[in-house]
């Protein structure tokens, strides 16, 4: 357990990276296209890319908040949206060997596809956490920790239910970076939450009022959905959100017994317009 920011700074900064030249020079990108990929985790792949390259715009917006202006904070940012953007290019070459042919701009047109709707809200949700300083900054590091926790696990049920080995390659390296953010997300978020009884109300209000699964929002609802009832279909699926996500938050000072991250995905999934064939892992 870490006693401040600095040491989760420390921490991060030692990791070296997963996806250093040697890894990516070993991933058979001429082999992809002579694996079979089914046809239902083609949205899942365009959802996660445009979500990794959304990344720089919840960056920005967040270098105008105080937690933003957190030192430590401002620092893990900068190498974690590089991180982010390059998992977004990579998912996209996977995609494009795979046969799915994409557009040179497609950062840009996935960009301008985001609703306006969502843009004013989020200048709204901003305008109002200022007010309430860094005390806010304990609900951003708890909703960063679940959402990369929940692309963590994402990408895991993915590689076991897509059974492409080149896919499972690829996604194991880039889990392993989404591992070092969550851990990043969660130690600063249980220091913030430690220090006020304020944060801790206010980060378990925000998110149990507010939270909604990574990309809702800046993508349609209808397609978060098909996401979340295809990776986490069935009571497997469930079963392993909430032990490797919702449980996970609920260690955090302030936050136990809510269960309201898993019940959510949990409807939607059940709910949810997962593919009938798919097999649970
Ligand atoms: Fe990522
Ligand atoms: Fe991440």
């Amino acid at each position: 357990m870490f006693e401040t920011g600095s040491d989760v700074l420390a921490w991060y900064e030692k990791q070296p990276r997963a996806l250093n030249q040697k890894f990516l020079d070993q991933i058979q990108w001429n082999e992809i296209s002579k694996h079979p990929l089914s046809q239902d985790f083609i949205p899942v792949l365009l959802y996660m890319r445009d979500v990794e390259s959304f990344t720089e715009i919840y960056h920005d917006e967040l270098l105008r908040t105080p937690t933003g202006k957190d030192p430590v904070i401002r620092k893990f940012m900068e190498r974690w949206s590089v991180e982010e953007n390059q998992h977004a290019e990579l998912l996209n070459r996977f995609l494009n060997e795979a046969g799915v042919p994409t557009s040179d701009n497609w950062w840009n047109e996935a960009k301008a596809a985001i609703p306006r709707r969502y843009n004013f809200e989020n200048d709204v949700v901003m305008r109002i956490t200022n007010c309430f300083g860094r005390y806010f900054s304990g609900a951003h590091m708890v909703w960063g920790a679940v959402n990369e926790m929940t692309t963590l696990q994402g990408y895991r049920r993915l590689w076991k239910l897509a059974g492409h080995p080149v896919l499972e390659q690829l996604l194991r390296g880039i889990a392993q970076e989404e591992s070092l953010h969550s851990h990043f997300y969660w130690s600063i978020a249980r220091l913030k939450l430690k220090e006020s009884k304020f944060s801790r109300g206010l980060a378990r209000f925000v998110i149990d009022k507010f939270w909604t699964p990574v990309g809702q929002g800046a993508k349609p609802q209808g397609e978060t959905n098909y996401l979340i009832s295809t990776l986490f279909e069935g009571e497997s699926g469930i079963s392993a959100f909430n032990r490797n996500v919702g449980e996970r938050m609920q260690q955090l000072p302030g936050f136990a017994g809510l269960k309201t991250v898993s019940e959510r995905v949990a409807a939607i999934s059940l709910g949810g317009n997962a593919p009938r064939r798919l097999i649970s892992v």
